[in-house]
């Protein structure tokens, strides 16, 4: 991890005094935030040092606190076991500050995962299928977490592994040849088809040969039957129009599309090499590579008509994607039920002797639920993301129309602030909890949403406009508590993202960015920045670097930051 500048400068003071005891790093990593500003700005506890120096905590924190005289700590004072320092923020905020002015949208950048790539599998929706709130989530942390990792330096590839493969489109054509009606199917492609779907398993529940026929149908499709080919490819291309609106609308774009299907033929070498490695196994009259002393279930591989199976395909991608990308790391940003269908894929590459497996990773999360229960789209309830996204976008509008008639560029705006609201209601969640499904929720713009970041940075935005250029060099140091505390925050925005990168969490940024923009909100309602005083230009210093930090910040979770809203 990089170093905190401010808690080096912490370190090195008090390494200087405790050289004999502890190096720099422990020094470093012993350091703690007090849980109350008012406590300081760093607190070091002095336990550790009390069994090297026979004395107790207190009496040591006492004469350390003597000790430090800096001129960039305001004071130090011993806590009870510990020596907390108060930095000063007049002294310490112009480096800080400038830094931030001479980046620009390059601050928080890092540098290392130069020369590395991250292959990222994500949103990878199934064909036939509503766009589901699952799928929203895989899209929107894994459209986030590649741009976060472009930021720490890696390049990064997003794949849309569409699921437009498996006995389900059996069942499908099945259910259209019987019950469909094209006219229908053109006009609304999705919604028809996932009825067809619903209905083929309404019905089979009472005719059991309906499976049958589905499987039937399936097998045709992997052998290549040209009518059924041709039905498929009908329904895949109306899907993959109907899911890039959805795209369109959030602001993600992919590197690859190759799904399921693009593996139908290259899956015999996959099953080669398993065969070669005597991996394979019979059950059942199916072959599996068992996987029992890794207390796992076996991994199938074929069934035992021959037809293969999503591990199987999953096992075919990743060599493919290994091949044509040389990843150094690939994230699957796949709900937290698959987790042992990836543990299985990653154990059986690793079984083969692939090294690279080492380094494969699934990054879980949690389920959107109704009613705390698993909002299912079997049965046909479902609510359709284009709808909510569209529904976010109109109020969005209706809000711009009454509190700022005369805006550019109005529906872009409107645009940013729907996406806004739907994005950042997702990514503010740590990524393994469950969401409660709530319309209401996703739609307001007040409290801890996109929209309020995007507000707060616009209000900035409007107060620089309405004063001079500012220069780099303008700050010059600011005394008051609250900008200070705005300064700590700005800070603390390159280590937030490496801390995001590392978890693989945007959730880190998302609640870095509140607190930003909360900070910031409450500095502003205290100050009158634009008075003409000696003040002045620092304050408008600083306002600045908060603009700077929000828009990036916010785009780093993939919501644009309109500079007028
Ligand atoms: N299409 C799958 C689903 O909706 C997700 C695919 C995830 N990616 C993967 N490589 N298996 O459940």
């Amino acid at each position: 991890m990089t170093k905190d500048f401010l808690k080096t400068l912490y370190t090195e003071a008090l390494h200087h005094e405790l050289k004999e005891y502890l190096t720099f790093d422990e020094v470093y990593q012993l350091i703690e935030t007090p849980k109350h500003s008012d406590h300081g700005d760093l607190a070091f506890p002095c336990f550790q040092l009390a069994k090297h120096k026979g004395q107790s905590p207190q009496q040591i924190a006492e004469e350390l606190a003597s000790l430090l005289k800096d001129p960039e700590f305001s004071r130090v004072e011993a806590i009870g076991p510990y020596v907390n320092v108060f930095l000063n923020g007049k002294a310490l905020g112009p480096s800080i500050v400038e830094k931030v002015l001479s980046l620009n949208n390059e601050f928080g950048s890092h540098v290392f995962g130069k020369g590395k790539t991250i292959a990222i599998d994500m949103s990878s929706p199934n064909i036939a299928k509503p766009f589901s709130m699952g799928h929203l989530r895989s899209t929107v942390i894994g459209n986030s977490l590649a741009l976060i990792a472009n930021k720490c330096g890696y390049k990064t590839v997003r794949i849309n592994y569409i699921g437009d493969w498996g006995t389900q489109f059996g069942k499908l054509i099945v259910a259209y040849t019987k019950w469909g009606d094209e006219s229908k199917v053109r006009q609304n492609p999705i919604g028809e088809l996932f009825k067809l779907y619903t209905k083929f398993h309404v019905e089979a529940e009472n005719d059991s040969s309906l499976e049958v026929e589905g499987r039937k149908a399936f097998k045709l499709l992997e052998d290549g039957d040209p009518e059924i080919t041709r039905l498929w490819k009908w329904f895949r291309e109306e899907s993959l129009m109907a899911f890039k609106k959805i795209y369109q609308l959030l602001g993600v774009e992919f590197d690859s599309y190759n799904g399921e299907a693009y593996y139908n033929d290259k899956m015999e070498e996959v099953v080669e090499q398993l065969k070669n490695a005597q991996l394979l196994e019979m059950s059942d009259g199916a072959e599996v590579v068992r996987l029992d002393d890794l207390n796992l279930p076996p991994c199938l591989i074929k069934k035992s008509d021959g037809a293969t199976l999503y591990a199987t395909r999953d096992l075919a991608s990743a060599l493919d994607r290994q091949n044509r990308y040389k990843f150094d790391q690939a994230l699957y940003v796949v709900g937290q039920e698959q987790g042992v269908h990836f543990k299985q894929v990653f154990s059986v590459l690793n079984k083969l002797g692939y090294q690279w497996s080492d380094e494969m990773k699934h990054i879980p999360f949690g389920l959107y639920l109704k009613a705390g229960k698993k909002m299912s789209t079997r049965k046909g309830r479902v609510i359709l993301l284009e709808d909510v996204l569209n529904e976010a976008i109109k109020i969005a509008h209706d809000n711009i129309k009454v509190k700022n008639p005369d805006l550019h560029h109005a529906s872009e705006v409107a645009k940013a602030v729907g996406a806004g609201a739907i994005i950042f209601h997702d990514l503010k969640n740590d990524r393994q909890n469950a969401i409660e499904f709530s319309l209401e929720d996703m739609l307001t713009f007040e409290g801890e949403t996109g929209p309020y970041i995007q507000y707060t940075h616009a209000r900035a935005q409007s107060i620089i406009r309405k004063a001079s250029d500012v220069q780099i060099k303008d700050y010059n140091g600011l005394s008051d508590i609250e900008s200070w505390k705005i300064i700590k925050l700005l800070h603390q925005f390159p280590q937030v993202i490496e801390k995001a990168h590392h978890e693989s969490s945007p959730s880190v940024l998302a609640k870095y960015l509140l607190q930003t923009a909360k900070s910031f909100n409450k500095y502003y309602g205290k100050t009158k920045i634009l008075v003409d005083d000696e003040e002045k230009m620092s304050r408008l210093a600083l306002v600045k670097s908060v603009t700077i930090v929000l828009s990036e910040g916010l785009f780093l979770l993939g919501i644009s930051a309109p500079k007028e809203m």
